[in-house]
């Protein structure tokens, strides 16, 4: 039985070097993975976040994980590992690491546990044995081959800013019904963000129209610096089309649109994330050119 002690600073530089070697074989096994990693950064966190963090100590070190307990838009707490969080060498130091570490989440009020993991049989097996489940997809795909498909002569896209925010909120809240969302509860929250993403001047929003009346949006932003990412990358965020206007290849021209300017302004990659359970986004992004490289998994903590 290995012994699951809190991590030591003496263990750092081993601890980084396991998730060094583990982002090297990810990115093996897909090449949209980006395996070059700060170790600097990661140890200096890792330092900071030594408290939280447990490792599975076999004589050597065989694994570790760290989750951030935080609290989520239902005020209830989660706990988030990072792609970086977590190293093992078998399934069985795994569960001995997260038997342990869930104790304490759950001393400390959490409810559930999200992790983003490797996309491919092998990896999320060792998860899914813990009872996680998929609950969203990563996508990224390459920026070599942009297309510029038009739209039906009926529409238009635009650029938006600022005072577009009625706009954005109305598309908005069409996206969080779709997903299931509670639209009421979620508004005051939704508009914050809203304001916030559509008034920084790193944020690209665009809007089609029918008419001069908005049938479709999304978002797009170059992502800082991040683990498992190529340096600029935009994110594509928010793209919603209205219910009586799919299917004409709106989204296919206005992601064309926000993916030219994205590569315009430097991006190399494009990433997107979905709701696994979102069949209709999922065929799309697919059929637009994304692959899947990780996804996020859920587990409750009872
Ligand atoms: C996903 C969504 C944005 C697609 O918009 P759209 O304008 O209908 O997409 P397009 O017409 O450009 O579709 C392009 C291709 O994507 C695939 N696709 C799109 N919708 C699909 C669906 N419902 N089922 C299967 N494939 C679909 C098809 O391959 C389609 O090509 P085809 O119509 O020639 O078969 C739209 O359905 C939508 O707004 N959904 C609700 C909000 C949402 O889920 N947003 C994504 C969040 S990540």
């Amino acid at each position: 039985m290995a012994l699951i002690r809190n991590l030591d600073a003496e263990d750092i530089g081993f601890i980084a070097s396991r998730v060094a070697n583990r982002l090297r074989y990810e990115a093996e096994q897909n090449p949209l993975i980006n395996p070059l990693f700060d170790a600097d950064a990661f140890e200096s966190a890792l330092f900071g976040a030594r408290e939280g963090t447990w490792v599975c100590d076999e004589g050597s070190l065989t694994g570790h994980i760290y989750g951030a307990v935080l609290q989520g838009a239902s005020e209830q707490s989660g706990v988030w590992i990072g792609p970086d969080g977590v190293s093992f060498d078998s399934p069985s130091d795994l569960k001995e690491l997260y038997e342990v570490a869930s104790t304490e989440w759950k001393s400390r009020g959490a409810h559930e546990v999200f992790v983003w993991v490797l996309n491919t049989e092998s990896s999320l097996q060792p998860w899914r044995d813990l009872g996680f489940e998929t609950v969203h997809e990563h996508g990224v795909m390459k920026l070599d081959a942009l297309r510029s498909r038009p739209l039906a002569n009926e529409y238009v896209v635009r650029l938006g800013g600022p005072q577009d925010l009625s706009t954005a909120l109305a598309l908005d809240d069409l996206l969080e019904q779709y997903q299931g969302g509670d639209v009421e509860a979620s508004r005051a929250s939704r508009e914050e963000d809203l304001i916030e993403t559509i008034e920084d001047p790193d944020t690209s929003y665009f809007i089609v129209e029918n008419d001069g009346d908005p049938v479709a949006h999304c978002v797009s932003f170059p992502l800082p610096p991040r683990r498992s990412s190529h340096d600029e990358t935009a994110h594509l965020s928010d793209v919603v089309v209205l219910e009586n206007h799919r299917r004409r290849g709106i989204a296919t021209a206005l992601i064309d649109e926000a993916l030219n300017h994205a590569h315009q302004e430097g991006a190399r990659f494009a990433e997107v994330n979905w709701r696994s359970t979102n069949v209709q986004a999922k065929a799309f992004w697919l059929d637009y050119g994304f692959t899947s490289t990780y996804v996020r998994l859920q587990a409750k903590l009872s």
